[in-house]
Parts: structure tokens; C-alpha cells; sequence
């Protein structure tokens, strides 16, 4: 069998930790590959999310959920991925190759520095997301052994007040999170009513995001957003769970999973 020949390019790659001085080329790379359409949608669209990541990546190093990883071709930015850490899973969150690298080769060469950066005792599983339309990652998720998991929906909605109920809400962080979508352009507050407490984020002027289907059965939760800014829509980016969901749908994406070990192997037996 003949082996396609490396990439030259490749041999002046390097893997390393992003810093601060990273963060505008991350979100250029970002912006560029994300479908322009859903963009509005994540705090990457909004004008505050370089001096939001430059912060993210200056504190990295004391054990932020995230973590950030580049790969530098004659010292530019050539991809990236990010990270979310849990006890027995890295979860690759985002992994972005600029068009002139993708398919070189650069994605595993990526994954596996990564891999040695930031894995931690204790972490087996490697998870991912992607769009179910985007056919290359899911067939590069494959390729390392990763298999579908959830399926996630992205809904959007306007919450509704709810009359003649009685409806009892209070919203914890509100004056910070102002204070955030001020500075940034998003903000993360918790709503929390009898029954649960939410995580909701402001993007932008135009919508809310909440992370958990419960809440359209909340109608407390529903009459707080609406109260709070009655024109901002809610969308919602969960795990469909098997059901069909009620609202219209804007995406669907698909979790992969499998072990870190697997695609080691796979990383390992790649030239590069
Ligand atoms: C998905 C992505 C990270 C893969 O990185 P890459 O550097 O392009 O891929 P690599 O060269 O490391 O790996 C190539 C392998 O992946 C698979 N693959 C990657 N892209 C593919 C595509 N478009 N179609 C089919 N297979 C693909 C194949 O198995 C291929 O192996 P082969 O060449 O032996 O057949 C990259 O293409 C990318 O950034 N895409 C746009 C952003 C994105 O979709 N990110 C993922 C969701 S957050």
C-alpha cells in the first residue's frame, strides 16, 4: 500500500498552549469557519469575545474549564482547538484547521500535541460535537474511533409570560452579568425558580441561551425572561434525549465519543 506522502508542512508545525497575543486569530479562524448563518448564535459572534478570550487564556494555567491549544505554521496560527476538562472525559469543544491545511494532515498532528498538553490523570473518554451536516468532521471523529453519542437540538423560541399563575423567580448574578454584556456582549446569570436554577446567557441584544429543555415547562422561568427584556428570544441547545423537539429547530449537531486511547493509536500510527 502506498502511504500518502506528509505534508511538508507539517515538519515546521508546532503545538503549544494559546496565549493571549492568540486570542484575536483564534476568533478570525473561528468566524470564518463557522456557518454564518448560526453565528449570531455563540458569544463568538459578539464585539467583546477577543477581550473576553485574551482574558480566558492569560488565566488558563490555574485550571479553567476550558483550555486552548494552537498549532503554528513560521509562527501563524494555523488551527486551534479548545478543550472543556471533566474527571474522565476531554471534551474537544471546538477544533478549527484553516482551509489551506485541512485535509494535510494538520487536525491529527494538532490533536495528538494537544492530547499530550492537556490530558490528565483520571481521563479515559474523549468526547466531541459537530453540526450532523458537517459529513468531514464526522467522518475525522470516525477515523479516531469516535462514535455517535447525543444528538443536540438547537431550538429557538420567545418565552411567553404565563398569566394567572403564580410565579416565583429570582435571578442570581444579575447586576455582574450586566455589567458583562456591557464589556462583552454576553453574559452568564442564574434564574432560579421553585422548581430548579437555570443557567442562562445573554447573547448580543437579541437572544437568550439556556442549555436545558426543562425550562419551557417552567412557566415562572418563562414570565422571569420575559420580564427581564420581553423582546429577546430564547434559544436553547440541548440533548434531544430521543424526542422529536416542539419547537422549530435552527440545528442539529451530533456528540461523538470514544477513548483517548483508541485514537491515540490512530494519532500514533500517523506520519507527522
Ligand atoms: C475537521 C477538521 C478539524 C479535520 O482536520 P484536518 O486537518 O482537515 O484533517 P486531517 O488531515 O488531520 O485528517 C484527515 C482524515 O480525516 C478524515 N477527514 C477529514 N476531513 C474530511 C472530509 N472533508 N471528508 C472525508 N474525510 C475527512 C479522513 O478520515 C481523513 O483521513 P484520510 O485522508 O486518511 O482519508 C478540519 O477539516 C476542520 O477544521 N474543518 C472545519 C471546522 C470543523 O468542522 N471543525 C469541527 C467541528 S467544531
Amino acid at each position: 500500500m502506498t502511504r500518502v506522502p506528509l505534508d511538508q508542512r507539517l515538519q515546521d508545525v508546532q503545538t503549544r498552549r494559546a496565549v493571549p497575543d492568540d486570542a484575536a486569530e483564534v476568533v478570525r479562524i473561528f468566524r470564518a469557519g463557522f456557518p454564518p448563518s448560526l453565528l449570531p448564535y455563540t458569544i463568538y459572534d459578539q464585539p467583546g469575545i477577543v477581550d473576553y478570550l485574551r482574558g480566558m487564556l492569560r488565566w488558563q494555567h490555574v485550571g479553567t474549564t476550558s483550555v486552548t491549544i494552537v498549532s503554528t505554521y513560521q509562527g501563524k496560527v494555523a488551527a486551534w482547538a479548545q478543550f472543556h476538562r471533566h474527571p474522565t472525559l476531554l471534551f474537544l469543544n471546538h477544533v478549527y484547521v484553516t482551509p489551506e491545511f485541512q485535509g494535510a494532515g494538520l487536525g491529527r498532528v494538532l490533536l495528538r500535541g494537544a492530547i499530550d498538553l492537556v490530558r490528565e490523570p483520571g481521563q479515559i473518554y474523549l468526547g466531541s460535537e459537530a453540526f450532523s451536516t458537517n459529513k468531514g468532521a464526522h467522518a475525522w471523529y470516525r477515523s479516531l474511533g469516535m462514535e455517535p453519542s447525543d444528538r443536540v437540538h438547537w431550538v429557538e423560541l420567545i418565552p411567553e409570560p404565563v398569566q394567572g399563575r403564580r410565579a416565583w423567580w429570582s435571578f442570581d448574578g444579575l447586576v455582574t452579568g450586566l455589567a458583562a454584556q456591557k464589556r462583552f456582549g454576553f453574559s452568564r446569570i442564574l434564574l432560579r425558580t421553585r422548581r430548579t436554577a437555570y443557567v442562562i446567557r445573554t447573547l448580543g441584544r437579541h437572544f437568550y441561551r439556556g442549555n436545558s429543555f426543562d425550562i419551557l415547562d417552567d412557566a415562572s422561568a418563562m414570565t422571569a425572561l420575559h420580564t427581564l427584556d420581553p423582546k429577546r428570544k430564547l434559544m436553547i441547545i440541548a440533548s434531544g434525549e430521543g424526542r422529536e423537539p416542539r419547537y422549530p429547530i435552527v440545528a442539529q449537531s451530533t456528540q461523538v465519543r470514544g477513548r483517548i486511547d483508541t485514537a491515540l493509536t490512530v494519532l500514533g500510527s500517523f506520519p507527522g
